[in-house]
């Protein structure tokens, strides 16, 4: 089985880059039946880890819709630090508008909670959550996650843009922490 090393950490093939792309050409047909003829909605996607998640996204949408992007920063190392920091702002006016943000994954919740109060509080009409992947396990939060490409247990992943202390964005499959040889 395919492995990769980074850090002091192995990881092992979990979701391949075939599935990954499946599950989002189904929610990008969701997406499409809903958005169709409505106002265009304002994509607000999360660096770093949602980049690539956002570009095979956009290439299955059929409706019109703007693009923007905010970073923002929670994990340190393999759990969440429960805390948010807006790192880089947004350029777009979201006053008014139907705002989408689109998130590489949802754990516990912090970023996207804090990320929806951040977006209605600068008036924005309404805001929906996509995300590729979702931690049903970990996620307690009242806000809705509308859109899900994927569930996934409590474990903790990279590749496909999401990363182990900023290694391992690069691959195009999603990859679990391997613990058997610990
Ligand atoms: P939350 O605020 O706890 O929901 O965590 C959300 C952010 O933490 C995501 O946007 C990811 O960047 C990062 N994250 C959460 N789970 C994982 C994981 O399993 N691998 C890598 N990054 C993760
Ligand atoms: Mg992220």
């Amino acid at each position: 089985m395919e492995r990769i090393h980074l850090h002091d950490k192995t990881f092992r093939i979990c979701i391949p880059h075939s599935d990954i792309q499946k599950s989002i050409e189904v929610l990008a047909a969701k997406m499409n039946k809903d958005f169709e003829g409505k106002e265009k909605p304002l994509f607000v996607s999360v660096l770093n880890g949602s980049f690539m998640f956002t570009s095979d996204l956009l290439k299955n949408l059929t409706f019109q819709c703007e693009l923007s992007f905010i970073k923002v920063s929670s994990y340190a190392g393999t759990s969440s630090t429960g805390e948010i920091k807006e790192i880089m702002g947004l350029t777009s006016e979201v006053k008014g508008r139907s705002v989408i943000i689109v998130e590489d994954i949802v754990d516990t919740g912090a970023t996207i909670v804090e990320l929806h109060k951040m977006l209605m509080d600068k008036g924005a009409g309404e805001v929906n959550v996509c995300t590729l992947l979702l931690k049903p396990e970990a996620y307690k939060k009242d806000v809705k996650i509308k859109y899900v490409a994927m569930e996934i247990p409590n474990d903790f992943i990279v590749g496909y843009g999401l990363d182990y202390d900023e290694l391992g964005r690069q691959y195009k499959d999603i990859y679990v922490l391997d613990t058997s040889g610990e």
